[in-house]
C-alpha cells in the first residue's frame, strides 16, 4: 500500500464529502434523534487562547517541532491517559511521521515509559532510539502479522493509538489484530481521525467506522441478550456466565469528536450482580 505523508497531508477539500452520504447520514440521525438535536445551527470556531489549552500533553508537544494534531485531541489525551503517567507505561502509536510525536509521548508518560512508534514510511526508521526508550519499527498497520510480532516484542500494551493511514479497514483491523492479544488489562485503545469514514477517499472496505461503534456498544450490552437479571442476582454468586470476548474484555467505549477510545476491562470487571434488599 503506497501510503506517503505527502499523500496524508494534501488538504482536503470539504466538497470531498459526498452530499448523498451526508443525506443519508442525517436521514438516519433523524430516525432517532428528536428536532432540537437536529436543528441546523452555527458553530463558530472562536479565538481560543492557546496558552491556556487545558492539557499537560500540549504544553509538552507544543515545544516539538514536526507535529500533526488535531487541537481537540489535546484535552482528550489528557483524559484518558493521564493515569498512566510515570508508571513506565508502554504506548504503541501507529502512524509516526516526524517524531515530535514519540518524544512528546515519552515525555508526558515519564521515565521508564516505552514508546513504539509504526510508519510505513521507511524514513521513519531515523526516529528509532532504542537507547532512549523509543523505537521504530517500518511495517503496515493493516498487516495483522506484522503487528502481532509487535505485540510479541513490546506488548502488552497501555496505550495504542491508532494515529496512522486513516482508512477504515485499517483502523477497524489493526483493532481487531491488537485489542483482545495485546493490549494489557485496563489498556487504551483510542483510533484518532474516525471522522475519515465521511470521506470517500478513505472509506475503504465495506464498513464505517460507524458499524465498529455499534458493534463495541453492542459488546457493552450483548450479555444481557442471553441472560436475565434473575441469573445474576447475588445469591446465585459465585457463577460462571458463558458470554462473548468483547463483552468481558470491553469495559467502555468513549465516543468523541472524530475519535473512538476503547478501554480495556482491568482484574476487577466482573459479570452483572443485582441485590435485591
Ligand atoms: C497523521 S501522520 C502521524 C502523525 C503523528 N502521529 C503525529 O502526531 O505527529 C500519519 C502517518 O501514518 C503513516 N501511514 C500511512 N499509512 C500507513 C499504514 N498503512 N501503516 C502504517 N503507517 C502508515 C504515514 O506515513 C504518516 O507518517
Amino acid at each position: 500500500m503506497a501510503d506517503n505523508s505527502e499523500e496524508q497531508f494534501t488538504p482536503l477539500n470539504p466538497t470531498l464529502l459526498s452530499a448523498d452520504l451526508a443525506r443519508q447520514y442525517k436521514a438516519e440521525m433523524a430516525e432517532v434523534l428528536g428536532p432540537d438535536l437536529m436543528a441546523e445551527v452555527d458553530w463558530r470556531h472562536g479565538d481560543p487562547n492557546f496558552e491556556k489549552i487545558n492539557s499537560d500533553y500540549y504544553s509538552i508537544w507544543n515545544r516539538q517541532q514536526g507535529g500533526h494534531k488535531k487541537y481537540s485531541y489535546f484535552a482528550v489525551y489528557d483524559r484518558l491517559f493521564s493515569s498512566f503517567r510515570h508508571k513506565r507505561a508502554t504506548m504503541l502509536e501507529l502512524g509516526v511521521y516526524k517524531d515530535a510525536s514519540l518524544k512528546s509521548w515519552q515525555e508526558f508518560l515519564g521515565e521508564g515509559s516505552t514508546v513504539v512508534g509504526v510508519d510505513i514510511n521507511p524514513d521513519c526508521h531515523k526516529y528509532d532510539a532504542a537507547e532512549a526508550g523509543r523505537h521504530v519499527r517500518i511495517g503496515n498497520q493493516f498487516d495483522s502479522e506484522f503487528l502481532a510480532s509487535l505485540g510479541s516484542e513490546f506488548g502488552p500494551f497501555d496505550i495504542v493509538l491508532d494515529d496512522g493511514s486513516h482508512k477504515t479497514d485499517h483502523q477497524i483491523a489493526s483493532f481487531n489484530s491488537l485489542f483482545a492479544r495485546h493490549v494489557a488489562p485496563g489498556g487504551v485503545y483510542f483510533i484518532e481521525d474516525t471522522n475519515t469514514s465521511l470521506w470517500p477517499r478513505y472509506r475503504q472496505g465495506g464498513k464505517d467506522i460507524f458499524d465498529l461503534i455499534r458493534a463495541l456498544g453492542l459488546a457493552t450490552h450483548i450479555f444481557y441478550a442471553d441472560h436475565y437479571y434473575s441469573e445474576y442476582r447475588r445469591e446465585e454468586h459465585p457463577k460462571t456466565f458463558r458470554t462473548l470476548a468483547a463483552a468481558k474484555l470491553i469495559e467502555e467505549v468513549r465516543i468523541i469528536d472524530a475519535g473512538v477510545a476503547i478501554c480495556k476491562a482491568g482484574a476487577d470487571h466482573y459479570p452483572p450482580l443485582v441485590d435485591l434488599r
